[in-house]
């Protein structure tokens, strides 16, 4: 069950104005997603077979969330339509290519 929803310019508008990290984290707080209204959609689903740590390690674009998304699918994740889309719009602007490194 292959699923790819290649709809790029669906939300072509969406950009990173919110400074969702800031660098005040401390060293001992666990990991922990940025806020949004994905972010518990992401730490239920991504959370499930590697810490959410290795998806916040990366930055990439809507599209390639997307690609990653399907390649984790492939893998057996279980993510709906809806939460596809809401997972690639959540990873896309709070782990967008211009969101601040961890
Ligand atoms: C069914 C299990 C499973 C689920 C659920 C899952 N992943 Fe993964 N993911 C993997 C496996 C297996 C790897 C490879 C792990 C490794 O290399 O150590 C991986 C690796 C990754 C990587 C690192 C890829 C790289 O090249 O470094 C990212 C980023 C990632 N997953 C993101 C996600 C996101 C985002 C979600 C939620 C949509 C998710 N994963 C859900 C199994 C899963």
């Amino acid at each position: 069950m292959r699923r790819s929803w290649l709809r790029a310019g669906a939300l072509g508008g969406l950009s990173v104005q919110a400074m969702l990290i800031t660098g005040s984290v401390r060293a001992e707080s666990p990991p922990v997603l940025p806020a949004g209204t994905g972010q518990p959609l992401a730490v239920r689903i991504c959370g499930q077979c590697h810490s959410v740590e290795l998806v916040m390690r990366h930055r990439m674009t809507r599209r390639q969330w997307m690609a990653q998304i399907d390649t984790m699918i492939a893998k057996g994740a279980k993510v709906e339509e809806e939460e596809f889309d809401a997972l690639a719009d959540y990873l896309a602007e709070a782990l967008g290519p211009e969101a601040l490194s961890p």
